[in-house]
């Protein structure tokens, strides 16, 4: 997803470099050439007032940083300065970066900007998720500020072989804050400053464990024009080029800035406006996400209502059913209790049936036996009858064979 809204096409994403794949924007492998000895345009009264719109610029991305109170200084010193390269030493989120980046493009600057880091954090800012930072911040200025940034993913020390003397306007050191390191950073880029070279220092005004860049700060400042903010952990301003618009030898203004009074009216302007202006955008932030927060949970909400009514619909085409087969199962019943009722009536027809049967039974019994009874006097008599003939037939014969024998 796009951090801007906007979809970025594939081919912006790298670019071919001899037989290296570099990302469009990774400038290892550029070297940066010393910047032309031309002067700067001083820093007239009509200038300061142009600085003074500029000052009041909505912070576009107000990412996790604590430089953001600074952000409005920076965007009037960019204007006032028009420095034509910006570098960066300690970038993680990129707070101070982007907003440089958007200086540049809102006022129509041709400036190149160049974030440096490592992105691998150290023990003051942490260990570094490159997934939370630099993708982020590689986003943001893919999506934002290709036309004028690119970055270079390594040490500040070997990074520095890329730049040669005189080739930066306006450094801005914010790596490790002990008084060894910035010391060091210091030293190696010092001379990379052009002619209208100025350094910003970030945690001139932090004491808390091993932060050491006001210990630093207290040296430095001695060496050059400077001014210090205190607010949001101190940012120190040193004029090391002659020919800076800020330079105090450019007289008018200038001076003016550089003076004890400038100083004051900078740091009481500057220590209002910056956290009012850093809390408002942050604000703004808090708003759009819960904006997003709310408009999800309407979203959230309307699904709700709508499967809410699909559940209701679907309810009451249940109880319809139920109804239904309520209805049903009344009829059911009816019909049962009818077919229970003919039962009934059948089984006591049957019983009635079972029990004339028996009785025409035992009426067929006796008759029966009545009849054997009558067949067997029957039967008998006429054997008796038989018996009779046979015994009346046998008494002829002999009366006859007796009268043939002579015998009367
Ligand atoms: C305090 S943070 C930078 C904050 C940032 N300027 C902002 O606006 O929020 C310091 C960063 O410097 C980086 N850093 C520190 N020492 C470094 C070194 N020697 N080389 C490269 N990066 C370094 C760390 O990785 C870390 O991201």
């Amino acid at each position: 997803m796009s951090l801007t809204g906007r979809e970025l096409p594939e081919e912006q994403l790298v670019a071919i470099d001899s037989d290296v794949l570099h990302h469009v924007l990774d400038r290892s492998g550029a070297t940066f050439a010393p910047l032309p000895t031309t002067p700067a345009a001083p820093a007239t009264e009509e200038r300061l007032l142009q600085s003074f719109q500029a000052v009041f610029g909505e912070i576009r991305t107000p990412v996790v940083s604590a430089w953001g109170e600074h952000i409005p200084f920076l965007f009037g010193l960019i204007s006032l300065l028009r420095p034509r390269r910006i570098v960066e030493l300690g970038v993680h989120h990129g707070g101070s970066f982007l907003a440089a980046c958007q200086a540049v493009q809102d006022l129509g600057l041709e400036s190149e900007c160049i974030a440096i880091d490592n992105w691998i954090g150290e023990h003051h800012a942490g260990k570094t998720n490159v997934e939370t930072t630099f993708l982020p911040f590689r986003q943001y200025l893919e999506e934002l500020y290709s036309d004028c940034a690119g970055y270079i993913k390594a040490d500040f020390d070997e990074a520095s072989l890329a730049f040669e003397d005189g080739s930066i306007d306006l450094l801005h050191i914010d790596g490790l804050h002990t008084s060894e390191s910035v010391q060091h950073d210091f030293d190696t880029w010092m001379g990379k400053l052009s002619d209208h070279g100025i350094v910003l220092l970030h945690d001139t005004n932090e004491f808390k464990r091993d932060f050491g860049v006001w210990r630093f700060w207290q040296k430095i400042r001695r060496n050059y024009p400077h001014i210090e903010l205190k607010h949001g952990h101190g940012l120190g301003l040193l004029i090391v080029g002659e020919h800076s618009p800020l330079h105090p030898s450019a007289g008018g203004l200038a001076a003016w800035l550089s003076s004890d009074q400038g100083k004051e009216w900078i740091q009481v302007l500057f220590g209002g406006i910056g956290p009012a202006f850093w809390s408002q955008a942050n604000t703004k932030v808090q708003l759009a996400n819960t904006e997003g927060q709310l408009d999800n949970a309407e979203t959230r909400l309307a699904n709700t209502e709508v499967r809410l009514a699909n559940t209701e619909v679907r309810l009451a085409n249940m109880e319809v059913q139920l109804a239904t087969i309520r209805e049903g199962h009344k009829n059911v019943s009816v019909e049962r209790d009818i077919a229970l009722q003919q039962l009934k009536t059948i089984s006591k027809r049957l019983e009635i049936l079972k029990l004339k049967s028996i009785e025409k039974r035992k009426k067929l019994k006796k008759q029966r036996d009545k009849i054997q009874i009558l067949l067997y006097r029957l039967r008998k008599k006429k054997m008796a009858k038989q018996r009779k003939g046979q015994k009346f037939s046998l008494t002829q014969n002999l009366q006859r064979i007796r009268l043939g024998l002579g015998h009367k």
